[in-house]
């Protein structure tokens, strides 16, 4: 199914992509918990070589790549163009393609780990319980899934946000949290990080693990 909102994401990252590349470039450097996030991530996924890791919204490539640097087979998909070019270019050695996280092409069960790093914030939070859903299908029993957000304060709180590039939603961590297990994952672990002085949001980071028989 296509939607308005598809296509007005898709069209703001293809213009803002060299920018957006530019901008993020070293960014992860700078960010010690983002770091920590990935390490602890990357460490689950190491012990489990059943299969390759997907960065779904992948943008210019940073985190696939810097996956692959902790020695994580991973592949990178986002739904611009541009981005997908800008990535390839960046990181010639790795895989990217278009695609959307909405209407994923890969086979149940596919993936050991998926990362979806402040990419399901453009997401209409009505949608957000399909792509958990999907994030599921695709990851096989024993997999692990990483999501990065902009935090809410509330809890039980989904709140639109002007995000500069296009729209974008910040999530309670307990709310993504809640429909993440309705989705059928166990949270493992959730960090939020509070706001430095650049910052405009607390940031939010959800580890879920699919296991054989969920504690709901
Ligand atoms: C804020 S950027 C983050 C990019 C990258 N994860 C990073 O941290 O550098 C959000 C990215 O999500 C992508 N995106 C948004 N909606 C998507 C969807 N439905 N399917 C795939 N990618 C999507 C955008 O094109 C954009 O590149």
């Amino acid at each position: 199914m296509t939607h308005a909102d598809v296509d007005a994401t898709r069209t703001a990252y293809d213009d803002m992509a060299q920018l957006y590349t530019d901008f993020v470039r070293g960014h992860l450097a700078t960010q010690p918990f983002d770091r920590a996030v990935l390490g602890a991530f990357a460490e689950l996924l190491r012990a489990d070589e059943s299969g390759p890791v997907a960065d779904l919204g992948c943008g210019p490539g940073r985190i696939a790549a810097h996956l692959v640097s902790l020695d994580v087979p991973t592949f990178g998909m986002d739904l611009s163009p541009r981005m997908i070019e800008l990535a390839r270019a960046e990181y010639p050695g790795l895989r990217f393609e278009v695609g959307s996280m909405e209407e994923l092409t890969i086979e149940d069960g596919a993936l050991a780990g998926l990362v979806a790093w402040y990419s399901i914030i453009h997401l209409p939070p009505e949608r957000v319980p399909h792509v958990l859903r999907e994030f599921h299908r695709v990851l096989r029993t024993g997999g692990h899934a990483l999501l990065a957000f902009q935090a809410a304060d509330a809890a039980d709180t989904v709140l639109g946000f002007d995000h500069k590039v296009t729209r974008a939603y910040r999530w309670s961590p307990d709310r993504l949290a809640e429909l993440s297990r309705e989705a059928g994952f166990t949270v493992i672990a959730r960090m939020v990080c509070a706001r430095r002085p650049d910052e405009r949001f607390d940031s939010g980071y959800l580890m879920l693990a699919k296991v054989a028989d969920p504690v709901r």
